[in-house]
């Protein structure tokens, strides 16, 4: 357990002791992701290239009898949420909302739950487009789980958070941003398959550095644009023929005769799933030249295509790619309309950028931008 874990694992202890006087039975810890390469192609079939990072959210878990959940959230100011498991309605408080929503989801897959007392935390930076938000779902049904003795598969699980988001808090996502936080493997990018849910390792060489760069321009009320783009992307498939965007070629689109924006939705997820497997092949063997130019097809992409990234991620993505040079790329990660930048460079380098980034880019509130350095860590675990 690193030092970052275990103070995390302290917090939710602590609040479980504090605000329920007892111990709590379970830790239960999903951790965030970066999306290498692969975006706003899960929901359309295709391939993505995620890894899990460091940064998590930990549950810490007990039974109660009376088929009550009590939860506390360390990170919203010890706020506290209360429901019966039997009628699970919809929270005026935004983060309630995705534990009720897999509580709910978990049981509709028919499982079995008991009542529980939940103290969450994390130090997944929010609104980042780290996924802070699968990975409480996720952390939440290992949780409940465990504390019932239930194993489940972890796509499965993926599967049923994926459900909570789209159905209960209403983001009509794909499966990626679960997926990675319950199959992470330490030292792995995984090429997903969305429409299989294979997963394909891809390891990440140890001499190659993952950094993030948060914009400091935070997503908020993004669903809008989020729901409308997968829309764009339906009726784009719909009218080529085809049952998803994973199945088009530029030749269908080109003859499709679709108004221009759609064209160009549809441009994107068709180019960015070659672009996505392309970049497992190059990661594997370690062409970071060609890497680095993905990326940066995907971030044009993303910004003239798609139309999801907003000018001071561009800003950012051009300061990042101008101090790697050609050894390397970055691009924003994520659903888009802010949060981070995902850097791939040698290990060498990362000072050397990080002194680019600082003397090069400020967020827009004038700050210098929140830089970490990751490695591809595990999926979710029940660790103490
Ligand atoms: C969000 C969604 C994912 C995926 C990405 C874009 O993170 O939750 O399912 O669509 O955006 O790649």
């Amino acid at each position: 357990m690193t030092p970052i874990d275990a103070d995390l694992r302290q917090r939710v202890t602590t609040a479980f002791q504090k605000q329920f006087g007892t111990n709590a039975a379970h830790v239960v810890r999903a951790p965030g992701r970066v999306n290498l390469i692969g975006e706003h192609t899960d929901y359309n079939d295709g391939f993505v290239l995620p890894c899990a990072i460091g940064p998590s959210t930990m549950v810490a878990i007990g039974g109660r009898g009376d088929g009550q959940v009590h939860v506390v959230a360390t990170d919203f100011g010890d706020a506290t949420d209360l429901f019966d498991l039997k009628d699970i309605r919809s929270s005026e408080q935004g983060w309630a909302n995705y534990v009720r929503g897999m509580v709910d989801a978990v049981q509709k897959a028919g499982f079995q739950l008991q009542g529980a007392n939940l103290a969450i935390g994390g130090n997944i930076p929010k609104g980042a487009g780290l996924s802070s938000s699968a990975s409480l779902e996720v952390a939440v049904g290992q949780a409940m789980l465990a504390l019932c003795g239930t194993d489940i598969d972890r796509t499965r699980l993926a599967q049923i958070a994926q459900v909570a988001e789209c159905d209960f808090v209403g983001t009509k996502c794909g499966i990626m941003d679960q997926l990675i936080s319950a199959q992470g493997k330490a030292g792995h990018a995984l090429l997903i398959d969305c429409r299989s849910l294979g997963l394909t390792d891809a390891p990440v060489p140890a001499d190659l550095a993952i950094m993030i760069v948060h914009s400091g321009v935070t997503r908020g009320l993004v669903e809008g644009h989020y729901n409308e783009r997968r829309r764009q992307c339906e009726a784009a498939a719909k009218a080529m023929g085809v049952s998803a965007l994973r199945d088009a070629d530029m030749d269908m689109l080109n003859a499709a005769g679709l108004d221009p924006v759609t064209y160009n939705r549809a441009r994107h997820v068709i180019g960015e799933n070659r672009r996505t497997v392309e970049a497992a092949a190059a990661l594997e063997k370690g062409d970071l030249q060609r890497l680095g130019i993905l990326m940066a097809e995907s971030h044009q992409s993303m910004r003239d295509d798609f139309e999801i990234t907003v000018p001071a991620i561009d800003r950012l993505v051009d300061v990042l790619q101008s101090a790697i040079g050609i050894e390397g790329g970055a691009r924003m990660t994520g659903g888009g309309f802010g949060g981070a930048c995902v850097a791939l460079m040698p290990a060498s380098r990362v000072s050397d950028v990080r002194a680019a980034v600082e003397r090069g880019y400020q967020t827009p509130d004038g700050k210098i931008a929140e830089i970490m350095v990751e490695t591809a860590g595990p999926g979710v675990r029940v660790v103490a």
